[in-house]
C-alpha cells in the first residue's frame, strides 16, 4: 500500500508562521483574486479563514500561473505551495494567517462558479427573499458561518454538560398523536389507515413524561418543534427546543441545573461569562413592576402605582377607574419633557394600540408644567404624583387609567419603545440579563370560549398549597348559585397558581417549564377547571391518564428555546422602524428558515403534489385549495 492520497493537508486559516518552511495543500474557495502585472494573488478561503496564495513566475510553473489569471470569484480550487513569511512591510494584522502567504506551485481547479447572485461581504445588505433563495451562498458569508460555528459549538456545550450531569439523551417520535397542548399542529395522513392522521410534535412534552414514569429519572433532548402557527420574528414553524425533564425535584432543583447549564455553555461556545443564580421575580410582581410577564431587566424605568393619589381628583377618566377597581400608573421618562406635540399625539395613537383610551402627559419644562390633565389636578394631587415617580426636571410622565391588563400592556410596550429610543438599551453591549418569572396564575380567562384554559399547558401542576383552591373552584365553576362570575379576578379559578416558570433573557422568553402533574385525580380536576369533556379528555388522553397509575413518579422540567437564545448571543435583536418596538429576528440562526410567509424560498415550499400522491394518502382537495392552485398557475 501506497501513502494515504488525502485531498488536502491544511485548513486555510489555521496556517501561522509555525508552518513557514512546509509545503501545504489546501481546498476552497477564490475569496479574491488580484493581477499585479505578471504576479497573480488569490486569496483562498475554506471554512477557516482565508490565506493569501501567491503565483509568482519566478518560482511557479508558467501553467499554473496561466491558469490562476483565468479563475473567477468562487470558484474551487486546490494550491500546493510552500508556506513562507511575507515580505516585510507587507503583513496584515487584520488577517489571523496575515503574517505568512502560500508561495504556490500547482493549481488545480475543481469547479468554477457562475457570477453570484449577490456578493458575499458582510456589510452589503441584501433582500431576505434572496438571501434565503440561495441560502447555500448566504451561509459562506462570515457573519453566518460564525453564526453556524456558534450554533454548533453551544449544541456540543450542552450536551457535553447534560452527558456529565447523568442525563440521558432520548429522541422522542415525531409521528405523534393530536393532543392539543396550546398551538396549532401540522397534520400527517396516514397511508396505511385512511381517514387518520398522525401530528407532528409541538413539543415532546408527554413522551418525556412518560419516559419519567419509564424510570429513565433525567432526560435531554436537542428536540425539533412544530408549531403550525403564524410566524413572527422570534417565532419560527420548525425550531428546536433544549428540552429537559427530571423526577424526584423541586422547581429549585431545575433552577440549579439550568443555570449551571447556561453558565457552562456561554462561556464554552462564545465565552461570555454569566452570574448565577439568576434573579427572580413572581408573575404579579413583573406586571406590577414591568407591565410585562418578561421584563427587559438591561434598564429601570419602571412603572408606578398612583391609583391612591388620584382615587378622587376632578379628571373623571383617573378617578372614575380608580372607582370601578382599575388602576391609574404612571412611567416617568427621563429628559423627554421637551417632546414636540406631534410626538406626544403619536405616543397616544402607540397607547391606543394596546386598548388604552387615552395616554395623560406630564412634560416638566422650564419652572412650568405642560399637560392636558394638570388642571383636573390639586397641586398636592400633581405633587404627590411626581413625587412618586421621581420624576425631575427634564422628565416626561405617562400615565394610563384602565384595567390592570390594559394599563399593563400599554405601559409596559411604551417602557420598551421609549427605551430603545432614548439609548437605554444597546444590544452591542453584550450584556446579559436572566430572569425567572414564577407563579404565574395556572389559568387564564378565555372569554372568546367563555371557560378557563391553560396558562401554559394542562400537564401543569398547581400549587400543592393551591389544591383546595382549585377544588372549590372546579366547585363553582357547576354551582349556579356561586356569588362570584366565571373568569372574575376573585374567582377561585382565577386564583390558583401554577409550579411554573419562564426564563426570561433580555426581555425575551427563552424557556418555560413546570413541575408537572403525576396524579391521575389532579389531572382529572384541571380537565374539570378548563371544562374539557370527560369523554374528550378520555380519548386524546387517556394513555397518559393511564400511564399516571402505574407508579408515576413527581417530575418536573423545562424546554429552552434554542433559537432564541443564540439569536440574542449574536446579536440579532433589532428595532422596528415603523413602531419602534424590539423584536428578535431567529431566521438568522437557522440554517435554513422560513419567511414570514411560512415559504421555503430556496425549495418552494410548500408546493403541490400529483393527484395519485394525494389519492395514496386518500386525500381530496377542497374547491377553495382547488381555485388558489387554479390562480396561481393560472
Ligand atoms: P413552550 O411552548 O413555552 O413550552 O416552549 C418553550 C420555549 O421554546 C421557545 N419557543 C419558540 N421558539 C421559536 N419559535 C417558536 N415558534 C417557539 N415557540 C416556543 C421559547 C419558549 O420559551 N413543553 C413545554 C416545555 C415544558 O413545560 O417543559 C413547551 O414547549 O423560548
Ligand atoms: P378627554 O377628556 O377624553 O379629551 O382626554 C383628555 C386627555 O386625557 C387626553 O390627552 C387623553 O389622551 C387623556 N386620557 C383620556 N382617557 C384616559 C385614560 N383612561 N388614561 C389616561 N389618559 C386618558
Amino acid at each position: 500500500m501506497g501513502e494515504p492520497a488525502m485531498m488536502k493537508t491544511h485548513q486555510c486559516g489555521d496556517l501561522r508562521p509555525s508552518h513557514i518552511g512546509q509545503t501545504v495543500t489546501l481546498c476552497g474557495w477564490v475569496n479574491r483574486i488580484r493581477d499585479h502585472g505578471g504576479v497573480v494573488f488569490i486569496d483562498l478561503r475554506d471554512r477557516s479563514g482565508i490565506v493569501q496564495c501567491v503565483f509568482d513566475p519566478q518560482e511557479c510553473p508558467a501553467e499554473a500561473v496561466a491558469t490562476a489569471r483565468e479563475v473567477g470569484n468562487e470558484w474551487v480550487l486546490r494550491i500546493v505551495g510552500l508556506v513562507a513569511h511575507r515580505p516585510p512591510g507587507t503583513e496584515n494584522p487584520k488577517l489571523a494567517t496575515g503574517e505568512i502567504e502560500v508561495r504556490a506551485r500547482a493549481i488545480e481547479v475543481l469547479n468554477d462558479a457562475k457570477p453570484l447572485p449577490f456578493p458575499l461581504a458582510d456589510e452589503i445588505s441584501v433582500d431576505e427573499w434572496v438571501r434565503l433563495k440561495y441560502r447555500y451562498l448566504d451561509l459562506r458569508r462570515n457573519r453566518m458561518r460564525d453564526i453556524l460555528e456558534l450554533r454548533h459549538r453551544f449544541t456540543k456545550a450542552v450536551r457535553d454538560f447534560m452527558h456529565e450531569n447523568g442525563f440521558w439523551e432520548v429522541e422522542t417520535p415525531i409521528l405523534w398523536k393530536h393532543t392539543p397542548e396550546g398551538a396549532r399542529e401540522f397534520l400527517v395522513p396516514s397511508r396505511l389507515h385512511a381517514g387518520k392522521f398522525y401530528v407532528l410534535p409541538q413539543s415532546p412534552q408527554i413522551a418525556k413524561q412518560l419516559l419519567m414514569v419509564a424510570g429513565v429519572e433525567r432526560y435531554f433532548q436537542i428536540a425539533k418543534c412544530l408549531r403550525d402557527e403564524d410566524p413572527r420574528a422570534d417565532r419560527q414553524p420548525e425550531f428546536t427546543q433544549i428540552d429537559i425533564e427530571m423526577s424526584f425535584v423541586t422547581d429549585d432543583d431545575i433552577y440549579e441545573v439550568v443555570e449551571r447549564l447556561l453558565q457552562y455553555a456561554f462561556e464554552k461556545a462564545a465565552g461570555i461569562k454569566i452570574a448565577i443564580p439568576f434573579p427572580r421575580l413572581t408573575y404579579p410582581e413583573a406586571m406590577e413592576r414591568f407591565g410585562s410577564d418578561k421584563p427587559d431587566l438591561r434598564f429601570g424605568m419602571e412603572l408606578v402605582d398612583i391609583s391612591d393619589i388620584v382615587a378622587h381628583c376632578q379628571f373623571k377618566a383617573f378617578a372614575e377607574t380608580v372607582a370601578k377597581g382599575g388602576q391609574v400608573k404612571a412611567l416617568s421618562v427621563r429628559g423627554m419633557a421637551t417632546a414636540s406635540r406631534k410626538d406626544l399625539a403619536e405616543l397616544t395613537e402607540f397607547a391606543k394600540r394596546f386598548g388604552a383610551k387615552g395616554l395623560a402627559t406630564f412634560a416638566l419644562g422650564d419652572g412650568e408644567i405642560r399637560s392636558q390633565v394638570a388642571k383636573f389636578l390639586t397641586d398636592a394631587e400633581l405633587g404627590a404624583i411626581l413625587e412618586r415617580c421621581g420624576a425631575q426636571q427634564g422628565d416626561l410622565v405617562l400615565v394610563v387609567a384602565d384595567e390592570p391588563e390594559i394599563v399593563a400592556e400599554t405601559l409596559g410596550n411604551l417602557r420598551l419603545k421609549l427605551g430603545r429610543q432614548l439609548g437605554l438599551v444597546n444590544p452591542s453591549d453584550n450584556e446579559f440579563r436572566f430572569l425567572w418569572v414564577t407563579d404565574f396564575p395556572l389559568l387564564k380567562w378565555d372569554a372568546d370560549e367563555n371557560r378557563y384554559s391553560p396558562s401554559h399547558h394542562p400537564f401543569t401542576s398547581p400549587y400543592p398549597d393551591d389544591i383546595p383552591l382549585l377544588k372549590e373552584g372546579v366547585r363553582a365553576l357547576h354551582d349556579p348559585n356561586y356569588p362570584i362570575p366565571k373568569g372574575h379576578r376573585e374567582h377561585p379559578l382565577s386564583k390558583v397558581r401554577a409550579y411554573a416558570y419562564d426564563l426570561v433573557l433580555n426581555g425575551y422568553e427563552i424557556g418555560g417549564g413546570s413541575i408537572r402533574i403525576h396524579r391521575r385525580e389532579i389531572q382529572e380536576l384541571v380537565f374539570r377547571a378548563i371544562e374539557l369533556p370527560p369523554e374528550e379528555a378520555r380519548r386524546k388522553f387517556d394513555f397518559l391518564l393511564e400511564a399516571f397509575e402505574y407508579g408515576a413518579p413527581p417530575h418536573g422540567g423545562i424546554a429552552l428555546g434554542l433559537d432564541r437564545i443564540l439569536a440574542l448571543i449574536a446579536g440579532c435583536e433589532a428595532t422596528s422602524p415603523e413602531t419602534g418596538m424590539p423584536y428578535l429576528n431567529i431566521r438568522e440562526v437557522i440554517a435554513f428558515p422560513k419567511t414570514s410567509t411560512m415559504q421555503d424560498p430556496l425549495t418552494g415550499a410548500p408546493t403541490p403534489v400529483d393527484e395519485k400522491v394525494l389519492a395514496e394518502q386518500h386525500i381530496a382537495l377542497r374547491p377553495e385549495a382547488l381555485e388558489t392552485l387554479a390562480q396561481e398557475q393560472g
